[in-house]
This record gives C-alpha cells, structure tokens and sequence, in this order.
C-alpha cells in the first residue's frame, strides 16, 4: 500500500488527480470505477482543468460508478448518475454511453445488480477504482457487517450513512433508505484502487482502516489485502496514523 499525506484538500485532490490522469494517459481505453461524495469534489475538477488544457481524454474510458440510491430517478439532485453528469461527465469528452452508474429507478432490485454485475465484466473488470471512506469505514455502500458482501448487491444504509447524507436533502426524511452499490468482490477484483479521504473527522477511520486489523466491521480494512493501492490523505485525516 502506497500511502500519500498531503498538506490539505487541495493538494490531497491534485495528486490524487494525478494518479487518475497517469492511469487514463497509460491506458486510454481503460474501465475507471467513480465515487461520489464531498471527497472527490476537487479531483474531478482537477481532471476538468487537464481535460481543457488539453492534457487529458476520456474518449476511449469506460466508467462504472460504485453506487446509486434506489428509488432516485437519474435526473433527481441528489442521484448519484446527476452527481456525475455535473461533477465530470458533462465537462470532459468521456462518451455518455459508457458511463454506468447503477440503476436506481429499477424496481427489481436483483435484476438491477446482477445487469451491473455482468456489464463490469462484458467491460473487462475494472482496471482503477477510485473510493472515499466513510466514517463507518464504509467503502461503496458496504456498510459494517458480520462478512464482506462479495458482488452489486441492495443494501439498507444505516443511521449514520443516512445522518452524514441528510445535509445533501431538504430534510432527513427524504433521505433513501436503500441504494445498489458494488459489493466487496467486485472493488476488490480492480487491478488498482485510489482511496481518498480529508479532513479530522476522518483521522479515527484512516487510522483503523488501514493500520488496525482487518474486519468486515470496517469494510474498508480489507483493501491492505489488495495488490495494489495507493491512499491520498491531508494531514489532519493522517493524524492518528504516526
Ligand atoms: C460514494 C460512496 C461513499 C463515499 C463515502 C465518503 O459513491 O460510495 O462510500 O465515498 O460515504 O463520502 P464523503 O466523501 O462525502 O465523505
């Protein structure tokens, strides 16, 4: 595991962008796994400013993002597919039919994940997975839990997942109670992962996540067991690690 620390957000999301843009620049046609959230805010548009200057394409990458709230149409506010669009998709020349973001206007939510499931890998497998932290240790919507979920699956979010996304609705019954979003196996089988994570609320989770043991009731531990990680972390997220 590379593990980089960083003076703040700023830098945190240049060179984490950094890793994206070398990534795509080295394999133009690659498959990127996206996230959403506050973290990865100032990388996307550090990656908008490469796309203008001219020092970046998405034209031939695929792209698959981890998770969307079930019952949000794609052109609600808070989807994560509008996220997207307004975050990076609409800036860069990436082509809109290879984007993916689960589908959380499908009803059926076994036929939603399993079609997710089986577009990954008609795509080849995810070649760079990029992923936030939550406070939970939660990667995706994998929440903490008695074993690792292994592929796209449905999921009930919890308390604290809903409490930390209720700022982004009018109010906190508005939240979704549900979202589709890869399972472990699935981010685990990318040939390389990027974990972003900023800020002293972060500090407790950096430090358990990646220097604690590993354990389904902090999902994102198991990724010390991957290959082939770097994590990009400002010095207050980095804290408690020394
Ligand atoms: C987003 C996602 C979540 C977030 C996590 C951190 O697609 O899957 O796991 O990465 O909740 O969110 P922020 O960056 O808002 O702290």
């Amino acid at each position: 595991m590379k593990f980089i620390v960083t003076e703040d957000y700023e830098a945190m999301s240049r060179t984490a962008a950094r890793v994206i843009s070398g990534y795509v620049s080295s394999h133009p046609d690659c498959v990127l796994g996206l996230a959403t959230g506050s973290t990865p805010i100032g990388l996307y548009r550090c990656l908008v400013e490469d796309y203008e200057a001219g020092a970046l394409s998405f034209k031939d990458v695929t792209s698959f993002n981890l998770d969307e709230y079930r019952g949000l149409d794609p052109q609600h506010d808070q989807s994560y597919r509008y996220f997207m669009e307004h975050n990076l998709f609409s800036h860069v020349d990436i082509d809109p039919a290879r984007t993916h973001v689960p589908d959380g206007a499908c009803p059926d939510a076994a036929a939603a994940c399993a079609a997710y499931e089986q577009s990954i890998a008609e795509a080849g497998g995810l070649g760079l997975q990029l992923l936030g932290l939550g406070h939970n240790g939660h990667i995706g919507f994998n929440e903490p839990a008695p074993e690792f979920p292994k592929e796209t699956h449905c999921v009930e979010l919890t308390e604290s997942t809903i409490n930390a996304n209720s700022r982004l609705f009018d109010s906190i019954d508005d939240v979704p109670r549900e979202a589709y979003t890869m399972g472990i196996g699935t981010i685990m089988a990318a040939k390389e992962i990027l974990v972003v994570a900023n800020g002293s609320d972060k500090a407790d989770i950096v430090r358990r996540a990646f220097f604690g043991p590993v354990t389904p009731e902090v999902p994102a531990s198991i990724l010390q067991f991957h290959p082939n990680v770097t994590v990009v972390v400002d010095k207050e997220a980095a804290a408690l690690c020394q």
